[in-house]
């Protein structure tokens, strides 16, 4: 087990960011966060994306029937081997990622929101499925124990399907994500800064800087 970290945004400059320091593994976008980046050219984008990653990059279908669903998943895969087609938990989504997942082209069951979504999404052959941990918690319901149950459940069954624990909104998520052992984690690029923040840190590095600083002055002195 080794929890992939993944950003959850389409903003080219965030992602460079991220895979600099050597730990990000995955891509996710949605129709959301395209917009939001605005990209006019989402094929553009999603190229430069997984030019950049290694790991699986998401892109969300726009279609809602299972027919324009499963021709948007062939076009996403021809833009390049790691993207992850994403299709709702919808009646159509399943019936397009049954589709998709016969072709070997791998899709990431989007907007699960109850273990038995999640059982559907495997059941369909999804490579992963996404429950929205931070949109259950915005209603008062605890978005970790679905990841948490979801993970249980699948190993249980033996399901192969991964679990990318999504919506995550601050660190506790992410280290509650790795503790109940989703296979993903993705994040906003604000939360994956904070992972590595720490006030101890920033004090010892000053004091660290201060003191070989002190030392060299002392040094030229002599
Ligand atoms: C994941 O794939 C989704 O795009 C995302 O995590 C949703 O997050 P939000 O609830 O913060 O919009």
């Amino acid at each position: 087990m080794d929890m992939i970290l993944s950003l959850d945004t389409a903003e080219i400059s965030e992602i460079e960011e991220a895979a600099s320091w050597g730990v990000l593994g995955s891509v996710t976008t949605n129709p959301t966060l395209i917009s939001k980046a605005g990209h006019a050219n989402p094929e553009v984008a999603i190229k430069k994306i997984s030019s950049i990653i290694d790991g699986p990059v998401s892109m969300e279908c726009v279609s809602t029937d299972a027919d324009g669903m499963y021709k948007e998943g062939l076009v996403y895969h021809s833009w390049a081997p790691n993207v992850l087609v994403k299709c709702p938990c919808t009646p159509a989504g399943l019936a397009a990622t049954h589709r998709l997942s016969r072709e070997g082209i791998k899709v990431n069951m989007t907007l699960i929101f109850s273990p038995n979504q999640a059982i559907l999404s495997a059941k369909a052959g999804a490579w992963c499925c996404s429950p929205f941990a931070g949109r259950l918690d915005d209603i008062s319901w605890d978005g970790l124990a679905l990841v948490a149950e979801i993970c249980e459940i699948f190993r249980v069954q033996e399901y192969t399907t991964k679990v990318l624990a999504a919506s995550l909104r601050h660190p506790v998520h992410v280290m509650d994500a790795a503790r109940v052992g989703a296979d993903i984690a993705t994040m906003p690029f604000k939360v994956f800064k904070m992972l590595v923040q720490h006030p101890l840190t920033d004090k010892g590095l000053e004091q660290f800087m201060a003191d070989w600083q002190h030392l060299q002055e002392a040094t030229a002195a002599k």
